[in-house]
């Protein structure tokens, strides 16, 4: 972080030199990077840049594909180090603050105040959204991470139900290997390991500990023999195919899902959102609950986008995308496609599909847990991220090695928040 931070303070100087540009009086299109490009992600972001077209803002395509946006973000760097911002990009969670400190991020504080965030988003979104009093950017929805996807059709045809232990799952996993079905999608990148393992943790851990070892990141309590649990049962869904595993994009194990090559699948709901943008029905195609161990607890992503400071100075259309993209009415037609649920409290829910409306009534019940995914940015930096999720890569990839090898390894590139800055 601090080379990156240096970098971009150079960056961020050249552009404070740069000669204020008086805002254009034609329109001009706002640029947009970000990593919407799957089928249901591609819907969602049209469904967005109509909604704004509609309300006279063009939004010029900057998409890079990628799941997890592991290309987007090295992108943006670039395109940063570049002297060449996009008015707005896909920022999400912690890299949010990271760009904050150098001030590239508008601050959205105006629209904000003018659109009552505070009175109608979840307190969690707000709080994600705000970084050192200044709101930082524009909440589009909220993915639940701990959701475990199966393939209906073969539960009905060979009268099996979801799984709602570990124990469960072992016994459904044997009954659909003895019908030639491999239980469980897999994929060997990365951060869909990271996917799979942090909703592992919290099932296995709980949400006190999962957030001393995700939030607090407490280097001692990954040691705890509640970890190794958690990273024995990773290594068995891996190896519960019987197969080589392999890397796949996260589409193509939905769709082995939705072929019915194999029964289950765990990933975030935006997996939902695609097997709809196939065609395929939460009524009658697949169905969703949430991962084992993980009943009442909300393991949340919530997708952002960042206006970003650059030479054109386009702050007022800007402004005016954030309170677009933000509103209700777009939240409800962006999400619905998109998988995740709207980031607005005190709305009605009925349309939503019946995996969502459990999304968004888990992540608004104070009793229920809220923790944030360390996959996808929320708790840790992009490079803690990497380096937790290359670690599990490792473990996996190396059956001699011992999980209490892999939680030392975990303990030593888990660094507490406050050795950050
Ligand atoms: C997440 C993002 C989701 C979805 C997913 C797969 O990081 O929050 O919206 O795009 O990656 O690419």
């Amino acid at each position: 972080m601090k080379v990156f931070a240096l970098f971009v303070l150079g960056l961020a100087g050249w552009l404070a030199g740069l000669p204020a540009v008086q805002a254009q009086a034609q329109p001009q299109p706002v640029d947009v990077l970000h990593w919407l490009t799957s089928a249901s992600e591609r819907r969602a972001a049209n469904q967005l840049s109509q909604y704004l077209a509609a309300n006279g803002v063009q939004w010029r395509d900057a998409a890079i594909p990628g799941g997890g946006g592991m290309a987007a973000v090295k992108v943006l760097k670039s395109r940063v180090l570049l002297g060449d911002p996009p008015d707005v990009a896909q920022l999400i969670g912690t890299t949010l603050t990271d760009w904050a400190d150098v001030g590239l991020v508008l601050p959205l504080n105006a629209v904000a105040a003018r659109q009552r965030w505070a009175q109608t988003l979840f307190p969690t979104v707000m709080e994600l959204v705000s970084y050192q009093g200044d709101v930082i950017a524009a909440p589009l929805g909220i993915h639940r991470i701990n959701t475990l996807l199966y393939n209906r059709r073969i539960f009905t045809r060979l009268g099996l139900a979801p799984p709602r232990s570990w124990a469960e799952f072992e016994i459904l996993a044997r009954k659909l290997q003895a019908s030639g079905i491999k239980p469980l999608a897999w994929s060997d990148e990365p951060w869909q390991i990271a996917t799979v393992f942090e909703s592992v943790l919290l099932g296995e851990v709980g949400p006190a500990l999962y957030r001393d070892l995700i939030v607090q990141r407490k280097s001692s309590a990954w040691l705890d023999p509640r970890v190794e649990r958690a990273l024995n049962r990773l290594r068995w869904l891996r190896a519960v195919n019987g197969d080589t595993p392999r890397e796949q994009p996260w589409t193509d194990a939905a769709r082995q899902l939705l072929l019915g090559n194999v029964g289950m699948m765990v990933m975030g709901d935006w997996a939902k959102g695609e097997l709809m943008a196939w065609g395929a029905s939460p009524v009658k195609d697949f169905g969703c609950v949430v991962v084992p161990g993980t009943e009442n607890m909300h393991l949340y992503s919530i997708d952002t986008l960042a206006m970003l400071v650059n030479a054109r100075h386009r702050e007022a259309t800007q402004e005016k995308v954030a309170e677009l993209v933000s509103s209700l009415p777009a939240q409800l037609a962006y999400n619905r496609i998109k998988g995740s649920v709207p980031t607005h409290r005190d709305i009605d829910i009925s349309s939503l599909d019946s995996c969502a409306r459990d999304s968004w009534d888990t992540f608004a019940d104070p009793r229920s847990a809220r923790v944030p995914s360390l996959a996808h940015r929320m708790a840790a930096d992009e490079s803690i991220k990497d380096a937790v999720a290359q670690t599990l890569w490792r473990f996996l990839a190396d059956a001699r090695m011992e999980p209490a090898e892999a939680q030392r390894r975990l303990a030593a590139v888990i660094r507490a928040p406050s050795a950050e800055r």
